[in-house]
């Protein structure tokens, strides 16, 4: 395995990888990896023969005010970890590599970014578009692969690959949770005993909203009331949203009539936390 921090050296790689006649995998990350991110370089390994990963913490994704300088950094943790899961090549640019210049030029997906996340974080999507955009033009990957824990970023990246016409597909995999069952998370690390516990509150709203379907609720104001009920036990949880929505066009339904994704986001103290499931009453 190569660890570089060089577009040229990616484009190197990639164009013997491309002549070795080698299906390109890409898994972008911000690093301080979990078994999140590792069951995505998985499925990478599973599906292609030459796996890059990315580690760029993306600045011009975070607000003025957000978790930039804090966001947890661990390149050699993270390169161990690709290294055991069968990655070829890590790309890890500095900011100057990726942005030599102040950026003029956005890849801004509409109308999807305007909800859920998008609502408290202006320009938080137009930010993850961007740089994948780069990534995707740096790598050239067959496939790149997202997680469904980041449910609207996924739906707005493969927006965005199918809009600019990008040669690539987009896989997105399950997300992987905790034992007690928190969503994994790199802004887990940032949770102190008692925030932890109260973080669980995520996945207890979720778990609650689930069987209230399978025993027949339909209605989104009554499902988000349970939720919050159980999110609003706790003290140190501010909930900045929990919504009942359409699995591709994200507008807010009413009343669950076949999918819907169940999302919330919630602060825990000073954590941002987010977790969401996709219910299908044709699968239940
Ligand atoms: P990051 O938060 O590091 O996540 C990288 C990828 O891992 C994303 O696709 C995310 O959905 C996935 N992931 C995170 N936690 C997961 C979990 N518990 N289960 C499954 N997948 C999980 O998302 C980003 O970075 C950035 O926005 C990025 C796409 C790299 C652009 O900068």
């Amino acid at each position: 395995m190569e660890i570089t921090g060089k577009i040229a050296t990616v484009r190197k790689r990639i164009e013997q990888a491309r002549r070795d006649g080698k299906r390109i995998g890409l898994v972008p990350t911000m690093g301080a990896l979990h078994a999140g991110h590792t069951s995505l370089i998985d499925a990478a390994v599973q599906a292609c023969d030459y796996v890059v990963v990315s580690i760029f913490v993306n600045p011009t994704q975070f607000g003025p005010n957000e978790d930039l300088d804090e966001y947890p950094r661990d390149i050699e943790v993270d390169s161990r970890l690709c290294a055991k899961g069968g990655v070829e090549l890590i790309f890890v640019p500095d900011v100057d590599e990726m942005y030599p210049s102040p950026n003029m030029t956005w890849v801004n997906v509409e109308e999807l970014t305007t909800g859920l996340c998008g609502r408290n974080r202006p320009g938080h999507f137009r930010g993850v578009t961007t740089v994948c955009n780069k990534l995707f033009n740096i790598v050239r990957p067959d496939i790149a692969f997202f997680g469904q824990k980041d449910a609207q970023q996924a739906i707005v990246i493969k927006r965005m690959v199918a809009d600019t016409n990008l040669p690539l597909e987009i896989e997105i995999c399950p997300t992987v949770r905790e034992k007690d069952g928190l969503a994994m998370s790199s802004r887990n690390r940032y949770l102190d005993d008692q925030q932890r516990k109260d973080a669980l509150l995520l996945y207890k709203a979720l778990t609650r909203a689930r069987q209230m379907v399978q025993q027949g609720a339909r209605s989104s104001r009554e499902i988000i009331a349970a939720m919050n009920e159980i999110l609003q036990s706790a003290a140190g949880v501010a909930v900045e949203y929990v919504s009942v929505v359409d699995p591709e066009t994200l507008s807010e339904l009413d009343t669950i009539t076949e999918r819907a994704i169940i999302a919330v986001a919630a602060r825990v103290k000073t954590t941002r936390l987010i977790d969401n499931i996709i219910v299908d009453l044709n699968k239940q």
